[in-house]
């Protein structure tokens, strides 16, 4: 009997200690876990005086603080690494250890996070090439039940949906050694300066972007559509780009956030030249409504207007967006660019085909030099001379979703890559990508926009 009851007692104190060992446990897991969140703290909006704003308050784009160190939770390199590389790691497996091969050589690639309008059904598949298959992942098909394992490539944008920290439970459950995940960041850095990309070492293997140095190059645009149509539609050699035109300067704008450098110099232009401001931020009716897809009241908007203020909202290397490529080359209208580089525009754009800020000493001189075009017609048409010589060697480029079915095909099934370091990779190791910006207002709506004379 005493044997008994002290077994009860012992067991039951067993029980207990378990019990307190086990809430400890959930405690410490809790605890570390609100740590772990402290980079969530970076939000993509803030709230005051009750309104919720989007943007940072106040801090500095280059300020903003790195947080943990990389992780490589599924980083596994076998065989050599390249040391070289600052950002990503390379390696090589043994052939007799890949998957069999499915035949004809086809490619299944996954988009992760799409939206309801992204991508267009227009744009997937890419309809040049069959031998790709691309897969939108709906809210409907959940994670779990959503068959990835047999996917070539998945591709992961860094907006709308990314965890901001990382999070394993996000990404698909596993994980096979051959497939490509693929990091999409869509835009710029300062729009994806919400997202903790340190916590992202070593998961992706594979960046997309607009800029050169991306394993897949993913424009807002490019020279070999624009040319494309031309040579179906080509222009009258001697073409008269001036005639009809009656007005100057026109701005489409709706990001109204008034400290950014392209309202400040705008706003300075407009001292010295007309400019009519359209879009959110305008001071005159009658823009066109905002759509991708049907472009033609914006076509027959900057018809009788000279020059097109392609100012990009951010000042980033090899940022050049729809504004340059969507709303001016593809009509007849001189862009004027504020962005980056005039290099960075020459190694993409129709040469002679824009005016670059840089090249004047202020607003004040480009206004005289818009002028100056104004007046000579023949100085004006040299700016589309680029429409009657197209290039001998086009480069060969559909769209984003070709480029990534494209380097699928051409890629080596024994070679590994991991970026290590997304965050230098994306942003620059001192943040030197794009200049620096503070916010201290909403980023939308007219409140805040900048007020022309
Ligand atoms: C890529 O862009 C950089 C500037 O960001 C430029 O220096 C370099 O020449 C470009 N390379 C190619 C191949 O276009
Ligand atoms: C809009 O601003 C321009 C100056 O950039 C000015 O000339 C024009 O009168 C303004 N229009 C309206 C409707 O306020
Ligand atoms: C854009 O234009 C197309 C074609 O005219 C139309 O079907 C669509 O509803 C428009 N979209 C928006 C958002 O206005
Ligand atoms: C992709 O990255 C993962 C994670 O580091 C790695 O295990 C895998 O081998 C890489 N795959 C390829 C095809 O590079
Ligand atoms: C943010 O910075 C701007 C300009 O430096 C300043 O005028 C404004 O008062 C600041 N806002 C806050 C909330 O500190």
């Amino acid at each position: 009997m005493i044997t008994t009851k002290f077994q009860k007692e012992y067991a039951l104190l067993e029980k207990t200690q378990r019990f307190f060992m086990l809430s400890f446990f959930v405690y410490i897991v809790i605890v570390a876990g609100s740590y772990i969140q402290i980079p969530g703290s970076l939000n993509v909006g803030y709230k005051r005086n009750g309104a919720f704003y989007y943007g940072v308050e106040n801090v500095s784009f280059t300020r903003i603080q790195r947080s943990a160190l990389p992780r490589y939770d599924h980083f596994v390199s076998s065989g050599s690494v390249d040391q070289l590389a600052m950002f990503y790691s390379t390696w090589k497996v043994e052939p007799s250890t890949l998957p069999v091969k499915k035949s004809p050589d086809r490619k299944k690639i996954i988009i992760w996070n799409p939206t309801s309008i992204w991508p267009t059904p227009k744009a997937i598949p890419c309809l040049s090439m069959p031998q790709c298959e691309f897969i939108k992942k709906t809210k409907r098909r959940r994670r779990g039940k959503f068959q990835t394992e047999d996917a070539d490539a998945i591709i992961f944008r860094g907006i709308f949906g990314i965890p901001k920290v990382y999070s394993r439970n996000w990404f698909p459950k596993t994980r096979p050694e051959h497939q490509i995940w693929i990091y999409f960041p869509f835009d710029c850095p300062p729009i994806t300066r919400g997202i903790d990309l340190i916590s992202y070492g070593g998961v992706f293997n594979w960046t997309m972007s607009y800029r050169n140095d991306s394993d897949i190059l993913a424009p807002w645009g490019h020279i070999t559509p624009v040319y494309k149509a031309l040579a179906e539609n080509p222009p009258a050699p001697n073409k008269d780009y001036a005639k009809q035109k009656n007005k100057l300067v026109i701005w489409y704008v709706s990001d109204c956030y008034k400290y950014m450098t392209r309202f400040v110099y705008a706003a300075e232009l407009s001292k010295h030249i007309q400019v009519d401001v359209f879009g959110v931020c305008g001071n005159v009716s009658g823009s066109c409504p905002k759509n991708r897809t049907d472009r033609s009241c914006i076509k027959e908007h900057v018809r009788p207007y000279k020059f097109y203020l392609a100012f990009e909202n951010f000042k980033c290397v090899e940022y050049i967006t729809e504004k340059f490529w969507h709303n001016s080359v593809d009509y007849d209208i001189v862009p004027i660019v504020l962005g980056p580089s005039k290099g960075d525009y020459e190694r993409v754009a129709p040469p002679n085909s824009f005016v670059h800020v840089d090249d004047f000493e202020s607003p004040e001189a480009m206004a005289n030099y818009l002028t100056y075009l104004d007046h000579n017609d023949e100085e004006y048409n040299r700016y589309f001379a680029w429409k009657t010589n197209p290039p001998k060697n086009l480069p060969d480029f559909e769209s984003r979703f070709c480029e990534v079915c494209k380097k699928l095909l051409q890629a080596s099934p024994t070679e590994r890559k991991v970026y290590t370091d997304v965050e230098r990779w994306w942003k620059g190791g001192n943040y030197e990508f794009c200049e620096p910006i503070v916010w201290d207002g909403p980023l939308r709506g007219k409140k805040n926009a900048a007020h022309f004379p």
